[in-house]
């Protein structure tokens, strides 16, 4: 359980999805919102919202209720206690810190709360960005006043659109709306996107609302994911800012200190971003300042919607019929008992077996009513890294193709050096398969009303999502809706359509709006995985310097196998595999693996050299920002002393370094009690943003380093539940510290993703300087 729909009952926190709804029968119950009434702020609610003590918000409302349960029955818990009454919580995002700050807070006034949400916009006969510009009557959603449009630049064919684009508009009452296809899953866009239109426009950034990921009013965007959504979308919402401000400087002529919105009131006036000049970091006012996360007081109070959140009258819930194994083919089904069900609409097409009823419990039951036979396939098991699961990748080789497809760079001779070296060393690192674990399940609510769908849906690619639904639907995609509400985590797992294409398909069966959620199981067995990854490397030195670097990863793919290190003969080989198990998109993906493999690496050449690993490093680092961040790291953690590890690294335009001092059991569990990340993305528009996604991407990074590890027989998933799939919890968290470094000089790099890199690799170096134990394999406990 994650403890996310955790509530008071006559005072006492319980877990509303194991409690029967008798059991609280004329007994008092309290949830986020009860304690928060309107117009008011619980002060746990109130400390939660000033320390920013979350990012995507899904866990906070359970949080919030099972922290004011604890200040009744002690006002001033220490840490240890607070820990103790939280740890059946789970913060997928890694906000234990923050959390843990909050509670120790609480207490405060109560202050006042923030009007609801605003609605979801209106339709318009087209979507925006199938519509050519002069089509779109942005004034039959909009209300009058100014829009700056910065119209995307269309993917050729096969492509991916390069960058986003992006519009705005300034109303009568002088609020700024600013429409962008990226979405909003926890990584904190939301708030540095409208700090940068805040910046340009020089209003406060409570006078701006952004409208993300709806297909009918928002640019065409490929899709968030790759730490894109600063280096895409933030110049795009940049220039339509700072095109804004010149139109509106050229109205006011003679009227400078006139408010926008006299500027613009009656007017139906449309103009296109050119060039705008846009204001430099160095002379930022509003960005590169603390300011706390856009909602921050709908997340506390529980008023913020979640897809799983959104309700129509009348709909129906789904359930899907899935396959016991990976690679299992549907045999027959007997779909007789759910017919004879009043209320429940089956649906059996293309392999595709689902139904809808009046509630979740019903469509269950109806699901389990069916009868169905599988065809299964003999294949691998897997306990996290096993040798058979390593023998298969490595004799299943495949081409790849898309993100896996293979990669291969050779610079100078590696086998000549290898021949002349003092010294050569030869490891193989292993990593296992990730579950991504979203706090908020799959969800697709989708209602059809005149041949046209709408799906609202929490997905990284709303375009994608689109074009899948009117493909499979037979219907153009001028038809079809898709709405992401900001999305209770991502990581990377809710890249592809299908919650959404289940929920379409249902609601036309139906003819009444269905919703499907996906059960924490579901995430588990029908979702997929980062992929599990087998890592050689070869290398060599003479005369202390590093003069080979050989590297063939296998399954993992190609992000991150580069090396930053000056080394003058090298060979980077990416093979793709068939993986027996579905896996794609992870946080940073490949490079978590990659990066383990080669910063385990340097440090085992060090050692071989007699060298200190950090001076090693940077004796051969010629990029002054990874010195830089190296070098911080290392002071703070107070390299060399104690059993402390170091690694980094160098992704997307984000350079990370990572130190952690550990702590060994006797019976050899590894803890964790301090960790710090130095970190380097560029010019920083939300410092305190950025340091929340730097310290859950390290408390993510815990988890894969020590002990998550999809386990699996013959594609069976053998630990699907929380219980025995174990993610970070306050018990496995210590101190954990995020060292920024502005790089005002710098265009922004994205933050959500770099700063996972180096924390394994840190951790199994800090193991061997403990205890002289080399552990080459993810996790490592
Ligand atoms: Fe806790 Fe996202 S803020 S799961």
């Amino acid at each position: 359980m994650c403890g996310a729909c955790t509530v008071l009952v006559d005072s006492r926190p319980v877990r509303s999805c194991v409690t029967p709804a008798a059991e609280v029968d004329g007994r008092a119950v309290v949830t986020a919102e009860g304690l928060s009434p309107p117009g008011t702020l619980h002060p746990v609610a109130g400390a939660f919202a000033e320390a920013g003590a979350f990012q995507c918000g899904y866990c906070t409302p359970g949080m919030v209720v099972e922290a004011a349960a604890l200040l009744e029955r002690m006002p001033q818990p220490d840490p240890a206690a607070i820990r103790e009454a939280l740890n059946g919580h789970i913060c997928r995002c890694g906000s234990y810190p923050r959390i843990l700050e909050a509670v120790q807070r609480a207490g405060q006034a109560a202050t006042p709360a923030a009007a609801p949400p605003a609605p979801y916009l209106p339709r318009p006969a087209s979507p925006w960005d199938l519509a050519a510009g002069e089509e779109r009557e942005w004034f039959s959603v909009l209300p009058e006043g100014l829009v700056v449009v910065l119209d995307p630049r269309p993917p050729g064919p096969g492509q991916w659109a390069p960058s986003p684009g992006a519009w705005l508009h300034v109303g009568g009452d002088g609020h700024v709306t600013a429409f962008i296809g990226k979405v909003e899953v926890g990584q904190g866009t939301r708030t540095a996107l409208t700090l940068l239109a805040a910046e340009e426009l020089a209003v406060a950034p409570s006078s701006v609302s952004l409208v993300m990921g709806d297909t009918d009013l928002c640019p065409y965007d490929e899709g968030t994911f790759g730490s894109l959504s600063m280096p895409q979308a933030g110049p795009a919402i940049q220039a339509v800012a700072a095109a804004a401000r010149e139109e509106l400087r050229t109205l006011a002529a003679g009227r400078e200190e006139a408010p926008y919105g006299d500027l613009v009131r009656g007017l139906r006036l449309v103009v296109h971003a050119r060039q705008p000049r846009v204001t430099p970091p160095d002379s930022w006012r509003v960005a590169g300042r603390a300011a706390g996360p856009v909602g921050a007081v709908d997340v506390v109070t529980g008023a913020k919607r979640f897809a799983t959140d959104v309700h129509l009258p009348g709909m129906l819930h789904g359930a899907v019929l899935r396959a016991p194994a990976a690679g299992a083919t549907l045999a027959s089904v007997d779909l007789a008992a759910v017919d004879a069900m009043n209320g429940v609409v089956a649906v059996h097409e293309d392999g595709f077996v689902a139904v809808a009823a009046p509630d979740r419990l019903a469509a269950r039951r109806a699901l389990d009513g069916l009868r169905a036979s599988w065809d299964r396939q003999p294949s691998v098991s897997g306990r996290g890294v096993s040798e058979s699961l390593t023998e298969y990748l490595r004799t299943h080789l495949s081409a790849g193709e898309g993100w896996d497809r293979g990669f291969t760079h050779e610079d100078g001779d590696v086998d000549a050096a290898r021949a002349t070296a003092d010294v050569t060393l030869a490891a193989t690192y292993s990593t296992a398969y990730l579950a991504h674990v979203p706090m908020e399940t799959r969800a697709a609510l989708a209602a059809w009303e005149g041949g046209r769908l709408t799906v609202w849906v929490g997905t990284q690619r709303p375009f994608a999502v689109r074009e899948a639904l009117a493909e499979a639907m037979g219907v153009p995609q001028t038809a079809v809706r898709v709405i992401v509400p900001d999305t209770g985590t991502g990581f990377g797992g809710k890249h592809r359509p299908d919650v959404a294409l289940e929920a379409a398909r249902l609601a036309r069966a139906a003819g009444r709006p269905v919703k499907v959620r996906w059960s924490s199981r579901e995430e588990f067995t029908s979702s997929y995985f980062r992929p599990a990854a087998v890592i050689d490397i070869r290398t060599a030195a003479a005369g202390g310097a590093l003069t080979a670097w050989e590297v063939t990863t296998i399954n993992a793919g190609s992000p991150g196998i580069g090396c930053p290190y000056a080394i003058p003969n090298q060979r980077l080989v990416s093979q793709p595999a068939q993986s027996p198990l579905a896996q794609g998109s992870y946080r940073a993906l490949a490079a978590t693996a990659n990066h383990f493999a080669r910063e385990s690496h340097i440090d085992e050449l060090a050692h071989r050299l007699g060298a200190d690993p950090v001076e090693l490093r940077l004796r051969h680092l010629p990029d002054p920002r990874l010195t830089a961040v190296l070098s911080a790291a290392a002071e703070a953690i107070g390299w060399p002393d104690g059993p402390v590890g170091i690694a980094c690294g160098v992704e997307k335009g984000a350079y990370v370094a990572t130190a952690v001092q550990i702590a060994v059991t006797g019976e050899g569990a590894i803890t964790v009690p301090r960790l710090v990340t130095a970190f380097d993305a560029g010019a920083v528009v939300s410092p305190e943003n950025l340091a929340r996604q730097v310290e859950g991407a390290a408390i993510m990074g815990l988890g894969g380093a020590l002990f998550e590890a999809v386990t699996f027989e013959d594609g069976e998933i053998c630990n699907p539940s929380l219980r025995q799939y174990r993610v970070p919890r306050f018990s496995d968290v210590g101190d954990v510290e995020a060292i920024l470094i502005d790089r005002r000089d710098v265009p922004p790099a994205g933050g959500g993703e770099t700063p996972i890199l180096a924390v394994a690799p840190a951790i199994a170096n800090a193991l061997f300087r403990a205890t002289g134990r080399r552990v080459r394999t993810m996790p490592l406990a």
